[in-house]
């Protein structure tokens, strides 16, 4: 029996141990799991401070740290499996921090990446060959119409004409009533155009004689200005017209100005502006703010008045309209009829500048096609 005996004691003995070791153990790793939790949450705020304050300096070590926390193998990985170990209501907790850890060091990165790549390119500034021819400056050129209008506003400069520039939206009253063309006129039909939508008092301007009745209330006579600008109308727009173009003005009022007076200073502009040898021809016609009315037209400077396309065979060219300032016009903005008298001219633009450089579309004019503008680089 002692043999048995012995081994009964052994018996317990190991077995006591080995519920003792049980015991001990799963205390152990019990006391483990909430252990190896704490562990990778205190890794992943290491992690947190230590993407916050690397400062990694040269091309090698920001590939260091994108491979640290982006790379194919990088230190976050492996936590992310930790997520096993970690208890139920603490998961979604240890899953944002390790997303917050992986936008950090994009972000991170990102920065440092563009930081490299400035630096790269100043290093490269600072190799600059000073003696290598520069890059041609493209300087653009000047638009058509614009070209056209400042030869007509230098012509009358010369003769003492002063710009007057004046808005482009205005009122009933500037564009219509004060130049003799009141509610109701028919005239009215023939410059259809644009209202705003809560005022039928507030418009675009329909021509630039709406700048007469602004410069008359505003100034004395002797007035002699130029008045060039945009204007519009409810066109439908196709080759030959369109709503917007561009127009320029001429009033001279003065103590016995005469019809003469206007004859000569308007042969005097053609002349300049189409050559020496232009004839002019006054047509009569009909403006409410002119009394009595012409439209200028100028020998074809395009055929020498042989006739071709653009005169239509009819060797004259239509540029203007022109007129005595009605007197009526002048009440109405405040001067004397019986001391002063006066002319006025009002003429578009787009049309001439069309013959004097043979475009025959007028849409091309404000379209702003960059191949069409080109061409006029060496017109000045
Ligand atoms: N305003 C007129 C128009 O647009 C032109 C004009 C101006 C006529 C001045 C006579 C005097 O058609």
């Amino acid at each position: 029996m002692y043999p048995s005996l012995h081994f009964m004691k052994l018996y317990k003995i190991c077995y006591t141990f080995a519920q003792r070791l049980e015991k001990g153990l799963l205390a152990a790793l019990a006391d483990k799991i909430p252990c190896m939790s704490l562990d990778a949450f205190q890794q992943i705020q290491h992690l947190l401070e230590e993407i916050e304050q690397a400062q990694p300096q040269g091309a090698e070590e920001v590939e260091q740290f994108r491979l640290r926390f982006l790379g194919t193998k990088n230190i976050l990985k492996p936590l992310m499996g930790e997520i096993r170990n970690v208890p139920n209501e603490q998961k979604r907790e240890f899953g944002q921090l390790i997303n917050t850890a992986k936008e950090r060091a994009e972000l991170k990165y990102e920065v440092l990446r563009r930081d490299q790549e400035a630096a790269a390119e100043s290093a490269q500034a600072a190799h600059i060959d000073l003696t290598a021819p520069g890059e041609p400056l493209d300087l653009g050129s000047r638009h058509p119409v614009a070209i056209t209008l400042n030869r007509i506003v230098s012509i009358f400069e010369r003769i003492g004409f002063v710009v007057a520039e004046e808005r482009e939206i205005e009122d009933d009253w500037h564009n219509f009533t004060a130049m003799n063309t009141p509610e109701d006129h028919p005239a009215r039909d023939m410059q259809d155009t644009y209202y705003m939508r809560n005022s039928a008092e507030i418009l675009l301007r329909t021509h630039t004689s709406s700048v007469q009745a602004r410069v008359m209330t505003s100034q004395k006579p002797p007035i002699r200005i130029i008045a060039p600008g945009r204007v519009y109308r409810n066109e439908t727009i196709s080759a030959r017209s369109h709503c917007q173009f561009h127009q320029v003005e001429g009033l001279y009022i003065d103590k016995g100005v005469s019809f003469a007076d206007m004859k000569q200073t308007l042969y005097y502009f053609a002349r300049e502006m189409y050559g020496p040898d232009t004839r002019i021809r006054l047509r009569p016609s009909f403006f409410p703010f002119t009394e009595p009315s012409a439209e200028m037209d100028v020998s074809c400077f395009i055929c020498n008045s042989k006739g071709c396309n653009v005169c239509k065979y009819s060797g004259w060219v239509e540029i203007l309209g022109c007129g005595m300032v009605d007197p009526q016009v002048l009440l109405n903005c405040g001067i004397d009829p019986e001391v002063y008298s006066g002319f006025a001219f009002g003429m578009g633009i787009e049309r001439q500048a069309m013959m004097l450089y043979t475009i025959t579309d007028i849409r091309l004019l404000f379209e702003n096609d960059t191949r069409f503008l080109k061409q006029f680089g060496a017109a000045l």
